[in-house]
């Protein structure tokens, strides 16, 4: 079977539960027996059909839909201008997100575009690393050496470099998250939605294995690779907690720093997942943004006098970023906002907000907004 047809069986299997990043790690490590070359070309038709997927209007045979989709991607790589913004900005996306977010002829460009990926190199071995894989290049003003955009075309997961835990792959608005919370070494912080534990990783390298970080998360299975992933990093200064979101807390310790990392739509990321484009519903933005709102709320209350509330999202929606923070900063109007650096233009955003513009440079699209607790 040639490679579109392949692809096309692959993306009849993606669904809300199982993303397209899953679909093809689980049949590329089980079921299929290709050459690297061709594992890499198989993932770029499968992810090149969701980004062009608003192209199809006709019923037509899903193996030459992935033709059309990869000869789309061609074209737009070679001149992007051939593509009137209006069209972009129109197929891009599906109808219902014009409602949430102003998608702008940059934005539309942006989605359609083939992510950036993005390394983070253990302290101070950025150099090291990047002369070891070769085809790194620094991410630039204000972005410290560690942080890499690799333009290989190796499987990363395979290179002995990786399994030494000497870099994580994470996109540099991730990144920037981490530079963002700045945790001195000694302090103790808790990432509330640690998840498969980028974020604390990051934070843990930060704090240079020093003090104490508090990783929970409601799904069992991401704290179990956050661990394996802390394992290869030689990270240890963490503490694993399940937690969902409710008023029970994790833990008594009041925190000199909170991180909510908070679930969401996720629009910030659909560059490089563009499969969420068209399972994501305006219902999930709704619901979303109620559950950030709690918990925020909830995890707050682990901030001890003085100490720093920091809230993430990598989304775009109005919803649940700009009226999270808002519904947050009138229900506590004693917090004070912090002042949020970006730290790539050095601008510091209003009332303790910050966009890390995913039109600004080639990385996902990030809101953040911090406050500082009252009382020292
Ligand atoms: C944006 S992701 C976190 C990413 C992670 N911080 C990282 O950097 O790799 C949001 C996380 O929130 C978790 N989550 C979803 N619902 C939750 C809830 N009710 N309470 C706590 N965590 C929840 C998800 O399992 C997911 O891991």
């Amino acid at each position: 079977m040639g490679l579109p047809a392949l692809a096309a069986q692959l993306i009849a299997r993606v669904d809300r539960e199982h993303p397209a990043d899953a679909v093809l790690r689980a049949a590329l490590r089980s079921e299929l027996r290709l050459s690297p070359a061709a594992a890499a070309t198989l993932c770029r038709l499968v992810f090149g059909w969701f980004r062009w997927r608003g192209w199809f209007e006709t019923e037509r045979p899903a193996s030459e839909q992935v033709r059309e989709a990869a000869a789309l991607a061609g074209r737009f790589h070679a001149a992007p201008d051939s593509f009137p913004p209006e069209e972009l900005m129109q197929r891009a996306v599906p109808g219902w997100v014009r409602e949430h977010v102003t998608i702008t002829p940059g934005l539309a460009r942006w989605l359609q575009t083939e992510p950036t990926l993005w390394l983070r190199a253990r302290p101070g071995r950025g150099t090291e690393l990047a002369a070891k894989l070769g085809h790194c290049e620094p991410a630039g003003p204000g972005a410290p050496a560690e942080a890499l955009a690799y333009r290989g075309s190796e499987d990363l997961f395979r290179r002995p470099e990786f399994h030494a835990g000497e870099f994580e792959i994470q996109d540099l608005h991730s990144q920037a998250v981490g530079w963002i919370c700045a945790p001195r070494p000694g302090e103790t912080w808790w990432d509330a939605c640690a998840g498969e534990g980028g974020k604390t990783l990051h934070l843990s390298d930060l704090m240079q294995n020093r003090g104490l970080i508090w990783a929970s998360d409601a799904a069992a299975w991401r704290l179990h690779r956050l661990r394996l992933r802390a394992r290869r990093a030689g990270v240890f200064n963490y503490r694993l907690a399940a937690w969902d979101g409710s008023e029970r807390l994790p833990t008594r310790t009041r925190f000199d720093g909170v991180l909510v990392d908070a679930p969401c739509t996720n629009l910030g990321t659909w560059q490089r997942n563009p499969h969420a484009r068209w399972t994501t519903t305006p219902g999930d933005v709704e619901e979303l943004a109620a559950l950030q709102r709690r918990l925020l709320e909830h995890a707050a209350r682990a901030v001890k006098p003085g100490g720093r509330l920091i809230y993430a999202a990598c989304t775009l929606t109005r919803d649940e970023t700009e009226a999270v923070a808002e519904a947050f900063a009138q229900a506590h109007p004693d917090w004070e906002p912090l002042e949020l650096r970006d730290p790539f233009t050095g601008m510091t955003g209003p009332r303790g907000r910050l966009w890390l513009d995913p039109t600004a440079r080639p990385a996902n699209g990030l809101f953040l907004a911090a406050w500082r607790r009252p009382g020292s």
